[in-house]
């Protein structure tokens, strides 16, 4: 991989916080780092934008003895089958259920996904994660 050098310039104290921050993440050189940093911020203006596919985990939290909270999150889930891969569900409680739903699309589909399984009555939280896979 050919790469090319820039000199970027930092306050000292945002360095300094920016060595703080990385000090024991792993990387090989603060280059890595900031390649990192770029690249993330890449794909997040790029999956605020919709542009493209992408792919992604939902996470959401229910009570499955609300209502009917256990056929509608089904349905939807049926509803939206050329979105998701797979999904995994965890009895973490008595009454609580975890489900991790790995999806791949649109950005505008899986996001409109996410916010109709939040939306579901019983639903306590959920947590939408997208990344892209072309960079
Ligand atoms: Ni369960």
């Amino acid at each position: 991989m050919t790469v090319e050098r820039v000199g970027v310039a930092f306050e000292p104290e945002l360095l300094r916080k920016f060595d703080d921050m990385i000090k024991g993440m792993g990387y090989a050189s603060r280059s890595e780092a900031v390649r990192d940093v770029v690249r993330k911020a890449i794909i997040e203006s790029e999956i605020n934008a919709e542009k493209g596919d992408v792919m992604g985990t939902i996470t959401i939290i229910y009570d499955h003895r609300a209502g009917n909270v256990t056929d509608r999150l089904l349905r939807l889930q049926h509803h939206h089958q050329s979105e998701i891969i797979s999904t995994t569900h965890i009895h973490a409680s008595r009454r609580m259920c975890l489900e991790v739903i790995v999806v791949r699309g649109k950005a505008e589909d899986v996001k409109n996904l996410a916010g109709r399984l939040r939306a579901t009555k019983g639903v306590k939280h959920g947590k939408l994660v997208m990344t892209k896979t072309e960079l």
